[in-house]
């Protein structure tokens, strides 16, 4: 691909390592630059990175009024020899796709996002951050531009790239443990529907609900499916739980569920965990029995920006609760986190293509 670089002026950009204060916050800061690409007239055209800045774009935009819009979460990582690896950014760049596909947008072939996401890491690298257990949050997204009132899939999109040097998306970070709201009030998607997309109108949809978990000290909903039976997902993670005889279960990818790279991850990486991991159909009912009985001993969410996050407790709209365990972080989730966490900062071996290099091009 034939990028164009309209780079700000070298006295404009960073030019120290950022050494944030600390917390850095997840989803806040801008690096100065961001990838665009147009598609008009049929074809992805005019590849080009460019100061980060507003955009204009016509008040009728179909994104803006009908949610054509779809993105994608990766993260990158900067090891011990300095260089800066995207980690699993192939398979961000094919979900892209399979979410563009739900919501009629056209593809871009899978090594022209990553060399875009590459290419711009590149110009920013100064932008990793430089605090533990920090990295570079990468945001891709694609959003529908024609201006039209009528339904109907856009002719003209732009694809584009921001970075966000970031801390852990739960405040806390891995340190403690968060609850979750069991309610059967809202559902995140349907059978038939967008749900395993990454579509923006999905977290839209998602948004009072997460806002209803606050009013009971829950960081997020339980999502269970339509018929209130099944364990879907936990906010903008996967679910998961483990028993006490140590096997990690990951509710199945139905099409209501977004196929998490982290919950496949953790599956591919079961051998060398020398854990059992398995996907099934999870009844709300039994696994609030089996928590209570002490048959399951752990349960957390898996995410790109989440990572493992820990769930200490579960919380019902009556007040009551549900303790996982002794509602600390328990020893497999330990060790899972410490295992994932550490194949992304180069600490443990990678399985071959996981991690990719960011070149010095620029
Ligand atoms: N489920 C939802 C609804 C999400 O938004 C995310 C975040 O991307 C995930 C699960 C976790 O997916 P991944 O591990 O690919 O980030
Ligand atoms: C991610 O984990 O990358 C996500 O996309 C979740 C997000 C909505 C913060």
């Amino acid at each position: 691909m034939d990028i164009k670089y309209e780079l700000k002026d070298k006295t404009q950009r960073r030019t120290e390592p950022l050494i944030p204060n600390e917390p850095l916050p997840f989803g806040v800061l801008r690096t100065d630059h961001m990838f665009i690409m147009d598609y008009e007239d049929g074809e992805w055209q005019n590849a080009r990175i460019v100061p980060y800045e507003d955009i204009a774009i016509s008040p009728g935009a179909i994104a803006l009024h009908y949610g054509q819009a779809i993105f994608e979460g990766a993260k990158a990582f900067q090891h011990e020899d300095g260089e800066i690896y995207t980690f699993r950014i192939d398979k961000n760049a094919k979900r892209m796709n399979k979410s563009a596909d739900i919501v009629c947008i056209p593809n871009i072939p899978e090594e022209i996002q990553i060399e875009a996401v590459h290419a711009l890491i590149d110009v920013d690298r100064l932008w990793f951050p430089q605090q533990e257990g920090a990295s570079l949050y990468i945001r891709p997204f694609i959003f529908a531009t024609q201006d039209s009132l009528g339904v109907h899939p856009s002719s003209s999109y732009k694809f584009m790239v921001i970075l966000s040097p970031s801390g852990p998306y739960y405040p806390a970070g891995f340190t403690k443990p968060i609850k979750l709201l069991i309610t059967e009030k809202f559902h995140r998607a349907a059978p038939g529907g967008t749900g395993s997309s990454k579509a923006a109108g999905n977290y839209a949809a998602s948004l009072r609900a997460g806002e209803f978990a606050k009013k009971f000290g829950a960081s997020q909903v339980l999502y269970l499916d339509t018929t209130n039976t099944y364990i879907e997902e936990a906010g903008a993670m996967n679910h998961f739980h483990i028993t006490k005889d140590g096997e990690v279960v990951i509710p199945e990818f139905v099409d209501s569920v977004l196929r998490s790279i982290t919950s496949e991850s953790i599956i591919e990486l079961s051998d060398k965990l020398e854990m059992k991991v398995t996907q099934k159909r999870v009844k709300i009912k039994e696994f609030i029995e089996d928590v209570k009985d002490k048959k399951i001993t752990e349960a957390g969410g898996f995410g790109t920006a989440a990572v493992i996050s820990p769930v200490g407790e579960y919380v019902f709209e009556d007040g009551s609760s549900l303790v996982v365990g002794n509602g600390e972080i328990g020893e497999n989730t330990k060790k899972i986190y410490e295992y994932y966490t550490g194949i992304q900062t180069g600490k443990v071996e990678a399985p071959k293509g996981w991690l990719r290099k960011v070149e010095r091009k620029i």
